[in-house]
């Protein structure tokens, strides 16, 4: 297979969103949050695995000083997601505890994953707690959470691609597809 096939043909859907079209929003939702944040320092936190190239990127389109840390959770263990349970791999490194944090995913999908975590933070008593993620579900049931910074809302559709995986794969893809399982 050479890199052009990759993934194969047949089980790329459409794209959704080409690599310029991500790297406008990215720039756009960077900027939002450099004016929301102008003379303080927010702390991006990832959401392991899927929100690490859209973090990268959306840190690097900020023009002040930000911090960068991870989460990992593993939202639904061995069971489906209707089980409802999102445990934590890996905390934060650090007290966020009078910090403005911003809360990185690369979707919200149920929404179980969003609802979960920024109840999690809250508890340690940031000084702001904003969410952002760059691809919402319309179907998403995020409760009275306000999402702060959305990229791209999505119709139902398997994606990969910027982060997006299936079994781990395409993660590397500069654009966002949507994925036909054969
Ligand atoms: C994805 C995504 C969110 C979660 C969203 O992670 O990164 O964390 O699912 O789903 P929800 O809204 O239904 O809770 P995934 O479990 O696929 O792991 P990954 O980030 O390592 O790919």
């Amino acid at each position: 297979m050479t890199a052009d096939q990759y993934p194969p043909p047949g089980d790329l859907g459409e794209i959704l969103f080409t690599a310029a079209q991500i790297e406008t929003r990215v720039e756009e939702l960077g900027r939002q949050i450099s004016e929301d944040f102008a003379g303080r320092t927010p702390l991006l936190v990832g959401v392991l695995k899927g929100s690490v190239i859209f973090v990268a990127d959306l840190m690097r389109a900020i023009g002040g000083p930000v911090e960068l840390d991870f989460l990992a959770v593993s939202s639904y263990g061995e069971a489906t997601k209707s089980s409802g349970v999102v445990k934590i791999l890996k905390d934060l490194d650090q007290d966020i505890g009078d910090r403005p944090v911003v809360l990185v995913e690369d979707i919200i999908d149920s929404g179980l994953t969003m609802r979960f975590l920024v109840e999690h933070l809250k508890a340690q008593k940031p000084s702001a707690l904003r969410t952002c993620s760059l691809l919402v579900r319309e179907s998403a049931q995020v409760g009275g959470l306000t999402l702060d910074y959305v990229g791209f809302r999505i119709p139902p559709a398997f994606v990969i691609g910027y982060g997006l995986d299936v079994g781990q794969r395409y993660r590397n893809l500069p654009y966002i597809a949507t994925y036909r399982d054969g």
